[in-house]
């Protein structure tokens, strides 16, 4: 082989490691996209909702990162049955204000605390259990209009998301 060949040979030698490169690092991408959040995620990571159609005593049901939100427009008596109870009284003691923004609205996740039930409750129609707030037939949890559990198996109270009011009518869930 001649010293001609060398510079020949050597370039021929760096392209295929630089080619090897690329090839590696657009491996490297699609690896590392994958475990990006998709955009469906993203988009649903917080929502906005409206709150002005609900009227008093009704509630709206929205799907938060796969979850039900119960969003409850409460009346003046649901609320008073919820401030006024004995905490004593409580399984999963908690006060009716940790658990609001405003007293006349409740947001909460609609999945029972025993098995991941949605409880009844939404409808005006439906049962709402002893308590008069959501009553899951599963297995028999009741719980009272803040979403406590007040009796059943279910071990804690309805979760409260993370959510703001942007407006007197607008929160963000999420
Ligand atoms: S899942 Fe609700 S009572 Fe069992």
């Amino acid at each position: 082989m001649s010293e001609n060949n060398k510079p020949r040979r050597d370039f021929i030698k760096l392209a295929s490691m630089t080619l090897g490169g690329v090839g590696a690092a657009s491996l490297v991408v699609p690896f590392i996209s994958t475990m990006q959040p998709g955009k469906d995620a993203l988009a649903l990571a917080s929502t906005e909702i409206d709150l002005s159609p609900i009227p008093e005593g009704q509630s709206l049901t929205v799907i938060w990162r796969g979850k039900p939100v119960f969003i409850k427009h409460r009346m003046t008596d649901e609320i008073q049955s919820a401030k006024e109870i004995n905490l004593d009284d409580l399984i999963d003691i908690q006060d009716d204000s940790a658990r609001v923004l405003q007293d006349k609205w409740l947001v909460v996740l609609g999945v029972c605390t025993h098995l991941g039930c949605v409880p009844l409750g939404q409808k005006t129609t439906d049962n709402k259990g002893d308590f008069g707030g959501w009553f899951c037939p599963c297995h028999g949890s009741h719980y009272d209009t803040s979403g406590r559990i007040r009796k059943g198996p279910a071990p804690k109270n309805l979760e409260v998301p993370p959510y703001v009011f942007l407006t007197d009518n607008r929160i963000k869930i999420g």
